[in-house]
């Protein structure tokens, strides 16, 4: 099965004990399993990744990217200034699609501007963790109209 990439940055490990007015109830197991869940339906396994620190997450961009075929990320408080994701995800050469559990445009104004979007195909934002459902749909829709 061709393989989505699920990556996660800082502080979304501690999903479930954050502010849920913003980012919900679920933890990053919940929806690591809910993406697998829906992936799986359109015919797509998913690799799953978190970690608090940029470098981590590029390292694993690098080495897992060559044998995705398209991302999910949500790189936490990365999205607004680190242009080192941005090149990373970039240079995967994949489609992927940006999510945000809270509204990041009816935020702080430093939260507004994302960095890596540009990298991305769509952003997806202030849904919960349906916004990653909504993800893993566009995601799929676009991976399979390729395959057609
Ligand atoms: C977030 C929004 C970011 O601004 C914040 O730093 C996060 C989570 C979100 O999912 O809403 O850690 O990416």
């Amino acid at each position: 099965m061709a393989t989505i990439l699920l990556i996660h940055g800082p502080n979304l490990n501690q999903l479930g004990r954050r502010d849920t007015a913003h980012y919900g109830s679920s933890t990053l197991k919940d929806i690591e399993a809910m993406v697998a869940a829906e992936a799986k339906k359109c015919g797509f396994a998913v690799k799953a990744f978190q970690s608090n620190h940029e470098g981590a997450l590029i390292d694993w961009l690098q080495a897992e990217s060559t044998d995705a075929v398209g991302i999910i990320v949500n790189a936490g408080a990365l999205t607004h200034y680190s242009y080192a994701l941005h090149d990373a995800l970039a240079d995967t050469g994949l489609p992927a699609v940006e999510v945000h559990l809270s509204d990041i445009a009816t935020r702080e104004n430093w939260r507004r501007l994302s960095v890596t979007a540009p990298a991305c195909i769509a952003q997806i934002a202030g849904k919960k963790e349906k916004g990653y459902l909504e993800a893993c749909a566009l995601l799929c829709d676009r991976l399979n109209s390729k395959k057609a």
